[in-house]
């Protein structure tokens, strides 16, 4: 059986931390499709031209080196405005969300153009100021040089581009239900979601 949960939204607002935890609740399997242009964007910064990337891309690199750095986050938010690379990397989650036993995508596009008939449609936000300080403290954690001021900037210059690109931009789908995490902890809004899927899933299952 399938049974897909799409959840998008920006930068920082919990999506990651939410998808895992229905996946492992759920037993679902689950893509962070943020990664795949991470590894996009961290292949331009080699000099090569972001649709050859896309083009070529492997699974495997999604788990090689650490993707999650401010400057692969900026290169992956501009390369995602280009349709070739956002066309070349359909498949290859549209595969993953039809997978046997259920599948959580996160992004920004999943509900609205990846899987517009997801069983479950989220878009997770929280104020910018929350989202930034939360990257900054993951950030910090991992001994990046970073400012609270530069993370905000960029948080608000990648949500700018996100949501305005012509191609599949960032925004909930007409039928999603929104989670707004910025006065949430990571429990009470893990429930919320929870009881989000619990209501879709089939009494089968
Ligand atoms: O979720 P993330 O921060 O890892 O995503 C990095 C960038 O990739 C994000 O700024 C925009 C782009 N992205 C996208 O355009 N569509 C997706 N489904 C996922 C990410």
């Amino acid at each position: 059986m399938r049974f897909t949960v799409a959840i998008d939204g920006p930068a920082a607002a919990g999506k990651g931390t939410i998808s895992k935890g229905i996946a492992e609740r759920f037993g679902f399997s689950h893509l962070d499709t943020g990664l795949l242009y991470r590894a996009v964007g961290r292949r331009t910064l080699d000099g090569t031209p972001a649709a050859e990337a896309a083009k070529a891309l492997k699974a495997e690199e999604l788990e090689q080196g650490d993707l999650r750095t401010a400057e692969i986050a900026q290169a992956a938010s501009k390369v995602a405005v280009i349709p070739e690379v956002r066309s070349a990397l359909v498949d290859f989650q549209r595969a993953f969300a039809f997978r046997a036993g259920g599948a959580v995508l996160d992004g920004r596009d999943i509900g609205t153009v990846i899987c517009p008939k997801a069983e479950v449609k989220l878009f997770v936000t929280a104020s910018a100021k929350v989202r930034a300080e939360r990257r900054f403290l993951e950030l910090k954690a991992k001994g990046a040089d970073v400012t609270r001021d530069q993370v905000l900037t960029d948080v608000k210059e990648r949500d700018a581009r996100d949501a305005q690109r012509s191609t599949a931009p960032m925004k909930p789908a007409k039928d999603a239900s929104m989670l707004d995490t910025s006065s949430l902890s990571i429990e009470e809004a893990l429930a919320q979601a929870v009881a989000i899927v619990e209501r879709k899933l089939p009494t089968d299952w």
